[in-house]
């Protein structure tokens, strides 16, 4: 597969996503750890999260971005540079219906932020990349996530059950597609 372009830089009115680098290790290692963060992601999430944690993953990002695998982003508000969030994006490998991945500093919770960062981070796939759809998935517990996706005019296609870290539970599948999402952000019925 063609690799992934580098990580463009996004701005949206509040905030400035910039490609994930080494310097952010620490505030990842800060704010990553709380419960509300990680109960509704992957069970390869380690938990309780090693001293190291930060520092392994950040590693294993920038090897698959190197790669050109994924698009890893830091979430940072405008002002200034500090990481308080992460959202991701990558390439549908066939299998596993899921294409992006995201998290906010619970400090910043319930302030639309992760819908602006999800809304530049999908207008990169679709008018840049020009990715005919997305897969989305989250917990059917975490209603914060499905919310971002039905904001974002997603339609759930399936229901599974997947290994989070607080256990196997079923998880939501979302399909955005290209032309629903232009449609809405023109004011158009889908
Ligand atoms: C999911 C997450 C990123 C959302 O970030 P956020 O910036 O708070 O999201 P937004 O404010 O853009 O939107 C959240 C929406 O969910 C709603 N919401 C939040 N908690 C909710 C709840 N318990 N029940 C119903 N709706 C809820 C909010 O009201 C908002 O909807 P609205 O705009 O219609 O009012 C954040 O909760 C988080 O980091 N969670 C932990 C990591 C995680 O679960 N990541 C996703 C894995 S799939």
């Amino acid at each position: 597969m063609t690799p992934l372009p580098p990580t463009p830089t996004l701005e949206t009115r509040r905030l400035i996503l910039r490609p994930l680098e080494p310097g952010d290790t620490p505030a990842i290692q800060r704010i990553f750890p709380q419960w509300e963060v990680v109960r509704w992601l992957h069970a390869s999430v380690p938990w309780p999260y090693p001293p190291d944690g930060a520092e392994t993953h950040v590693t294993q990002c920038l090897e698959a971005r190197a790669r050109g695998e994924k698009f890893h982003w830091a979430i940072t508000l405008k002002g200034s540079d500090e990481l308080r969030g992460r959202i991701d994006l990558w390439r549908f490998d066939g299998r596993n219906r899921d294409m992006r991945g995201f998290w906010l500093d619970p400090e910043l919770h319930g302030q639309g932020l992760m819908t602006e960062a999800a809304e530049a981070v999908t207008g990169y796939a679709f008018e840049v990349l020009e990715w005919p759809w997305l897969y989305l998935t989250n917990a059917v517990d975490n209603r914060a996530s499905a919310r971002v996706k039905e904001k974002q005019g997603a339609v759930e296609v399936a229901r599974e059950r997947h290994a989070y870290v607080s256990g196997e539970i079923d998880r939501q599948v979302w399909l955005l597609t290209r032309e629903a999402w232009l449609a809405r952000r023109a004011g158009r019925p889908a």
